[in-house]
């Protein structure tokens, strides 16, 4: 969690954004359809914040993050960084405002060139740029963030293969904050770790963000993992944005019967609620048909008529929690109200 969180300073803006991967039909075929990966999704991440990014497999995570970095193109909507509109660089602008963001992989196994030293790997960044006019300085910059990681300097020469992966998870992180980023997306970033080592790589990556100020956009299914680390949590499902709010709020008190349903799969969270515990049923549709209305309605226990006809607006519901849910909607009829199915059987 951000010690240094300041609420009032938004260091990067997501406005609308909307991906849709084409799926091509022959050689030189148009597209025939599209991937709906995400949907008009917008959220503010604030300095010195963990902002993390939840949902099942397949809902988005990593296109938002990608989105963001603009390591794929969004097919709508924009990415503010202070007051610039980072969506619309170019050249020598693009490659200046990129070294404000940078990106940790879910996979230190495959993410490190094999055939490259740690001191290489964690250098390219500035080797590229052309940082430090001298060798000696550029070397001094790596020993310090070797040592800010935690990576002994006597494995300087080594190569990745001679590491374990929590290890190389350390190689990766210097390699991220070598350039001195202000945010970073973290992808899933000790999904790939045994559990022993996740709670060393999360303390570093929160001892790092308190010293470097650093904001964090952090991708994970594992809610418990979340629960530790974030500020703000952000909900998704199907390319949706369900629920945004602190986390505080998001864990004591979901309004989603989505996030409701997800919560309830930790039992270590809700171990009260054990018994009467919502299983998600029923498989995530698919993301190039979407279903209509609400896309989570095929599988809502709350579904109402309405809910398979029309799309819920993101409301406020409370200061600060956003829920996009027609539970919350005062304008509907007696006849849309009216419960149409329960899909999720309580066990
Ligand atoms: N390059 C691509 N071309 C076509 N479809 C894609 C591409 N990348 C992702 N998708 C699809 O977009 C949707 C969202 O994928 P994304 O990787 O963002 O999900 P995720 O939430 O990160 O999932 P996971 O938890 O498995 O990492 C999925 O249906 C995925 O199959
Ligand atoms: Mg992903």
């Amino acid at each position: 969690m951000g010690k240094n969180r300041d609420m009032s300073e938004v260091v990067l803006r997501a406005e609308h954004l909307t991906k849709r991967y084409p799926i091509k039909k022959g050689l030189f075929g148009k597209a025939a359809n599209y991937v709906h990966a995400l949907e008009d999704v917008s959220f503010e991440l604030h300095r010195g914040e963990t902002f993390a990014i939840v949902g099942e497999s397949g809902c988005g995570k990593s296109t938002t993050g990608k989105c963001v970095l603009r390591l794929t193109e969004p097919t709508e909507g924009k990415v503010l960084l202070g007051e610039e509109d980072f969506t619309s660089l170019s050249g020598e602008a693009l490659t200046k405002a990129r070294q404000k963001m940078k990106l940790i992989f879910q996979d230190p196994y495959s993410s490190l060139n094999p055939r490259m030293t740690v001191a290489d790997i964690i250098a390219e960044p500035i080797d590229i740029a052309g940082t430090y006019k001298t060798r000696a300085e550029r070397d001094a910059r790596v020993e310090e963030v070797m040592e800010a990681v935690g990576l002994d300097l006597a494995f300087k020469y080594r190569y990745p293969h001679e590491f374990s992966g929590g290890q190389r998870q350390r190689i990766g992180i210097a390699r991220a904050i070598v350039l001195e980023p202000e945010i970073v997306v973290c992808d899933e970033p000790v999904s790939a770790l045994d559990v022993s080592v996740q709670a060393k790589v999360i303390n570093l990556l929160e001892q790092l963000q308190d010293r470097l100020g650093l904001s964090y956009i952090f991708i994970s299914h594992d809610l418990s993992v979340v629960k530790h680390i974030s500020d703000t949590v952000m909900v998704m499902y199907l390319g949706h944005e369900m629920e945004l709010a602190d986390k505080e709020a998001l864990f004591a008190k979901p309004l989603h019967p989505y996030t409701q349903a997800l919560l309830d799969v930790i039992p270590r969270i809700r171990h009260e609620r054990i018994q009467d515990k919502r299983i998600l049923e029923g498989d995530v549709p698919s993301p190039t048909n979407p279903p209509s209305g609400c896309v989570f309605h095929t599988r809502c226990p709350k579904c109402m008529k309405v809910c398979s006809e029309r799309a819920p607006e993101l409301r406020e519901v409370e200061p600060g929690h956003l829920c996009a849910c027609h539970l919350f909607d005062d304008a509907l009829s007696e006849a849309e109200r009216q419960l149409v199915g329960v899909s999720v059987a309580a066990k």
